[in-house]
């Protein structure tokens, strides 16, 4: 057991309150400044808040291993249904990375481009005379599960239902670790989908990557179904609900400063650095959970072999030690070196530039076709859950029929 830290008695730190989740970053500063290696009494749990360290985490999985599970409230449960690489420590983690990591590289996922818009532009075609719309069930909650069913080859008719489950599975409920019953739901329906979805595969009918999966080979193995399992699984949740929130945080960041967002309608070149420092002011990633294997000591603190450490990216990503005393100032034109949205190291975002690109695309969209959009800050609903952050509903009004906005010939 862990040595209690020595922060004063009025910082506490609950991932999942939702009274945190309104503003994480408050709560980060004090622990980046009073405990850089904070421990939580009532949860078991450190957290570690300054860039160096969360990138040191990240960096070194032998003391800081995934193998426990990567999320808090899922830690040290073994899964019997199906296996993630996500939980795994190189070396073993390494050949299932390479399995996949080819499908996802810059140079594959920029052929998806035109697709990606094709998707976009069908979401705003069905609100645009309308004149409003909630952004986050009309356009950036479907787009995403579209993109990557389509690179799994989940048909086009499965989409919906599948998401509506994926949308159940991160959802947590105020202060609790428990993980509630619609969310285990969710989890059991995508499950069983692809349960049922691969004896038909193995009889020849289905495309796409989970198909490619099935003649795949590691280790001179083709993969087990538990290994086949944990792919779907973590495609449609990692590949969806990211991306899904990252884009609506972008529209409602940006609709809140609208000195960037005037220079964005009126550049769209500007949208690329946007979405990137998007991904570092206010990433969809909060945190990844990760169990320490040996003792050792951070800040005067003794962390013991088996306690559990979050991997604070927010907080990190705020550090004026890395990014300057503008750390915490929300601006399109920064250009950091590095952030941490991402993760860092063995297991960097494998969906990294799939991501990017699916925001850049749809950001271009909205600004292009939607330009002159105003949310409503008063209905706007939070998303809950435990490290994503992002909203369920975004409702916004705008010109009908308007294509107002970034000039068309930014789309080409
Ligand atoms: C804004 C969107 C996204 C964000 C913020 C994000 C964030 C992250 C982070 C922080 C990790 C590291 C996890 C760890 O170290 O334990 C990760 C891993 C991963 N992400 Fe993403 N992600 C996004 C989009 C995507 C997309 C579109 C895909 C689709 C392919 C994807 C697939 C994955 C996979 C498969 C992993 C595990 C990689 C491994 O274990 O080697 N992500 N992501």
């Amino acid at each position: 057991m862990a040595a209690l830290a020595s922060a004063s008695d009025d910082l506490v730190y609950n991932p999942y309150s939702f009274a945190v989740h309104d503003d994480p970053y408050v709560t980060y500063r004090r622990l980046r400044e009073e405990a850089p290696a904070y421990w939580n009494n009532d949860l078991d749990f450190w957290t570690l808040s300054r860039f160096d360290d969360v990138l040191g985490g990240f960096r070194d999985f032998e003391t800081f291993s995934s193998a426990n599970g990567v999320a808090l409230e899922q830690r040290g449960q073994s899964n019997t249904d199906f296996q993630q690489m996500i939980d795994l420590d190189p070396p073993d983690h390494t050949a299932f990375r390479k399995l996949v990591s080819r499908v996802f590289t810059g140079r594959k996922v920029a052929r998806m481009e035109d697709e990606i818009r094709g998707i976009v532009d069908g979401y705003i075609d069905t609100i645009i005379e309308s004149g409003e719309c909630d952004l986050v069930e009309d356009i950036t909650g479907p787009f995403p599960m579209d993109v990557i069913a389509s690179v799994l080859g989940i048909p086009e008719a499965d989409r919906y239902d599948l998401r509506q489950q994926a949308d159940k599975i991160l959802l947590r409920t105020d202060g609790e670790i428990r993980i509630p019953d619609e969310a285990i739901n969710g989890m059991f329906g995508l499950l069983g989908y692809f349960i049922d979805d691969l004896p038909k595969r193995k009889k020849g009918i289905g495309e796409g990557l989970i198909t490619d999966l099935l003649e795949l080979e590691v280790e001179g193995r083709k993969l087990t179904d538990e290994e086949l399992l944990g792919f779907c699984v973590l495609f449609v949740i990692a590949g969806h609900e990211t991306t899904t929130k990252m884009v609506a945080n972008t529209v409602e960041l940006l609709s809140r400063h609208p000195d960037q967002r005037a220079q964005i309608v009126a550049d769209p070149t500007l949208v690329t650095g946007a979405v990137e420092e998007v991904l570092r002011f206010h990433n969809s990633t909060q945190y990844m959970h990760r169990t320490v294997t040996r003792d050792l000591e951070m800040h005067g603190q003794n962390l013991r072999e088996g306690d559990s450490v979050l991997l604070l990216i927010g907080a990190a990503n705020h550090d004026d030690r890395e990014f300057g005393e503008t750390a915490e100032v929300f601006d399109i034109h920064r250009r950091p070196e590095r952030h941490l949205g991402f993760g860092y190291g063995a297991h960097f975002c494998l969906g990294a530039a799939l991501a990017r690109l699916e925001g850049k695309v749809a950001v271009e969209q909205i600004h292009k076709r939607l330009g002159d959009y105003e949310v409503d800050h008063d209905t706007k609903k939070r998303f809950h859950s435990s490290n994503v952050t992002g909203w369920t509903s975004l409702p916004l009004t705008f010109s009908a029929g308007s294509r107002l906005g970034i000039a068309d010939e930014s789309s080409s």
